[in-house]
């Protein structure tokens, strides 16, 4: 079997644990062992205490089931079944696709958000955003061009990695009734879900409004748990939750047992890890305007609504590729092209979850400064 590398992790495979600052990641710093365990209630100590490094069951245990429950409306602990997001991703494509099938999905994406599909030969066309009035627009009627009679699935991603769109209530609900009235599935990736920087609390979950609604969310963005590797598709859909069920004793079969107790206390604090990490991409994102002010000679930038990124357009007249490679060699930023999202060559990935952001955007005009006569 001849799979395409999933370009964005080979180029963090080349840097991520070499670089010296990395100024593209989508995560937040994930936070230490201790700042978890701190928060157990007195049940959650005892089952960290006394727990047996066995096997887990298939779907997730209860308590952590009950925990993500609570983070949903119309959501039963049978509409749920947790694995790694990736996982996830791969059995939920496995399911609803066939060779031959048509599927949407949004552009620059996550690659294995669209990867699998194609791997499972079919085609995939993309919904791609205009970069107007500064600010990124995925419009529902540049959607609905794209269905096909033959049209099986359109996954969507809000918080969007990597421009930081999220859509206003009334254009998410369209995307619903557009795929309602075509019986279309929507898989919804939340991986960044309550990640908003706005008053409001961000868009409800696709699988409480739609019925033929998956979503997906995970403990990496939100929660800053990357290290869990942890998330769950939600649904009311029970019949595709037996098969998810069943593919998955193909793959993990369960879940780290370590990790499903961690989940649960972090669902069951979740402000806890929310709001520092609200706070710190906040702050970041105001530095980087700032920083953005200084240096609007050299890239646009458009500040993200939603989630840990932002997607950066060069003015320069070489590629990003080019750039983030020089940058990286000389400076030890790594920033993240856009050939990586097979999304031409004049973007970049900015991430505003790690705290060294004030050092990384001091080197950066160090370099600016010199290279780009700033
Ligand atoms: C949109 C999106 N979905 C899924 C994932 C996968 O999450 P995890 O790293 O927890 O497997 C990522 C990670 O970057 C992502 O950005």
């Amino acid at each position: 079997m001849n799979i395409k590398d999933f370009a964005v992790e080979r180029y963090f495979a080349r840097y991520e644990f070499t670089a010296q600052y990395m100024l593209s990641s989508s995560d937040c710093d994930g936070y230490p062992m201790n700042y978890v365990l701190d928060l157990a209630s007195d049940s959650e100590k005892t089952s960290w205490d006394t727990l047996k490094l066995g096997y887990t069951e298939t779907l997730g245990s209860p308590t952590l089931r009950k925990a993500i429950k609570q983070h949903y409306k119309t959501i039963d602990l049978d509409d749920i079944v947790v694995s790694s997001p990736g996982e996830a991703n791969f059995i939920l494509m496995n399911i609803l696709l066939n060779k031959g099938d048509h599927a949407i999905c949004m552009s620059p994406m996550y690659q294995s958000l669209y990867q699998i599909a194609k791997e499972l030969e079919c085609s995939v066309s993309f919904w791609k955003p205009t970069e107007e009035q500064n600010k990124w627009h995925y419009n529902p009627a540049d959607l609905k061009k794209l269905i096909q009679a033959n049209t099986k699935l359109i996954i969507i991603n809000f918080p969007h990695n990597p421009t930081g769109f999220s859509p206003e209530m009334n254009d998410y609900l369209e995307i619903i009734d557009i795929a309602r009235h075509y019986g279309i599935p929507i898989f919804s990736d939340e991986m960044y879900r309550f990640l908003t920087h706005n008053e409001h609390s961000g868009l409800p979950p696709m699988c409480d409004l739609y019925e033929n609604g998956i979503s997906l969310w995970g403990t990496a963005k939100t929660f800053g748990l990357a290290g869990l590797r942890l998330g769950w598709l939600t649904s009311k859909n029970k019949e595709f939750l037996k098969k998810v069920e069943s593919f998955k004793d193909y793959l993990s079969i369960c879940n780290s047992a370590t990790s499903e107790i961690l989940a649960t206390i972090a669902l069951n604090n979740m402000d806890k890890f929310v709001q520092p990490n609200l706070q710190k991409i906040q702050s970041n994102i105001v530095l980087f305007s700032e920083f953005h002010k200084r240096n609007n000679h050299l890239f646009d930038f458009h500040k993200p609504k939603s989630g840990s990124t932002a997607f950066i357009k060069f003015k320069s007249n070489e590629t990003s590729f080019q750039f983030a490679e020089k940058l990286v060699k000389e400076t030890g930023i790594m920033l993240l092209p856009s050939e990586t999202f097979e999304y031409g060559t004049s973007h970049a990935r900015v991430g505003f979850g790690r705290a060294n952001m004030p050092e990384m955007l001091d080197v950066f005009q160090k370099y600016i400064t010199k290279h780009y006569n700033s």
